[in-house]
């Protein structure tokens, strides 16, 4: 076994230790990608430098960088586009319903990466659901990467991402164009606060949400770990709340307390 395999069973190691992000050895292309732009970032000639350096990292920050330039951060607004067109015709006029009394909302957007989905979920309750007007809606953004969190809050986006689902009407309307790059409005920014939150680690303490996205992150982890994430999301969910997955993910065999709900294409979940 060559020394550089060793040291990516070692990256494996501690990439799995400390976020559950599962990496088996088909990815080691990628592993050897990664660290070899983290070795660049960090000042490293080479990637065996970088690879010492881990060996003496005993304040862990380098071992917590490897873990942010493993995590995968693909994104987009209005991902997949249906789980937002059933949110506006389904979820929030039904939660608008059941909370019509107290008028208000809480979202956690779980793995938010660098925004585009809390800044969706935000302009799809402004622009297509009027009757949650003037309510107190609050989102949680959260992210492993502290990296993705300071990107979420800063709410500015290329020409190539706002390219990317956000429709023209709406990058016009909650926009403005700042240089070479679109800043996210403070009316929708208002509406989010942000967190690290390593959903395998030790969680903060959180409010009772009424809906939650865990959209496209399940699928890094073991089933294991999978299963005790959603059985600690189902602690935080009101008992009407709803959970959306990723297109890719489900519940099904991983949760039996969760029950399905179908509307169309889109699949999400309730607490049975
Ligand atoms: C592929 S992105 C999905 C982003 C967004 N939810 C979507 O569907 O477009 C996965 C995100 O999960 C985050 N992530 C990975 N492991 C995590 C963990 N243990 N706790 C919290 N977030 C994690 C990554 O940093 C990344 O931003």
């Amino acid at each position: 076994m060559s020394t550089l395999t060793m040291d990516f069973q070692a990256i494996r190691k501690i990439v799995l230790e400390q976020s559950g992000i599962v990496l088996d050895e088909r990815k080691d292309y990628l592993i050897e990608s990664r660290m070899l732009q983290l070795a660049r970032e960090e000042g490293h000639k080479n990637l065996e430098s970088l690879l010492d350096a881990l060996r003496n990292d005993t304040s862990r920050r380098l071992q917590w960088k490897v873990v942010e330039a493993m995590t995968t951060n693909e994104t987009s607004f209005f991902r997949d586009l249906h789980p937002f067109e059933t949110l506006a015709t389904h979820i929030l006029p039904e939660l608008a319903e059941v909370r019509k009394n107290s008028r208000r909302l809480r979202i956690w957007c779980a793995a938010c990466s660098s925004g585009q989905e809390p800044y969706s979920i935000a302009m799809t309750i402004k622009e297509k659901v009027p009757v949650l007007n003037g309510w107190k809606i609050s989102i949680l953004a959260s992210d492993i990467s502290t990296e993705m969190i300071e990107k979420s809050r800063a709410g500015r986006y290329s020409q190539l991402e706002v390219n990317r689902g956000l429709p023209a009407a709406m990058l016009v309307k909650y926009f403005k164009k700042e240089g070479s790059t679109w800043q996210v409005c403070d009316e929708l920014k208002s509406m989010i606060s942000y967190r690290q939150v390593n959903l395998n680690g030790a969680w903060p303490v959180l409010d009772q949400f009424d809906l939650i996205f865990l959209r496209n992150v399940l699928i890094y982890f073991s089933v294991d770990d999978k299963k005790k994430i959603l059985e600690k999301m189902r602690r935080v969910m009101r008992p009407d709340a709803f959970i959306f997955l990723g297109g890719t993910e489900t519940a099904f065999s991983v949760d039996d307390n969760l029950e399905l709900c179908q509307y169309g294409r889109t699949v999400c979940y309730k607490r049975k």
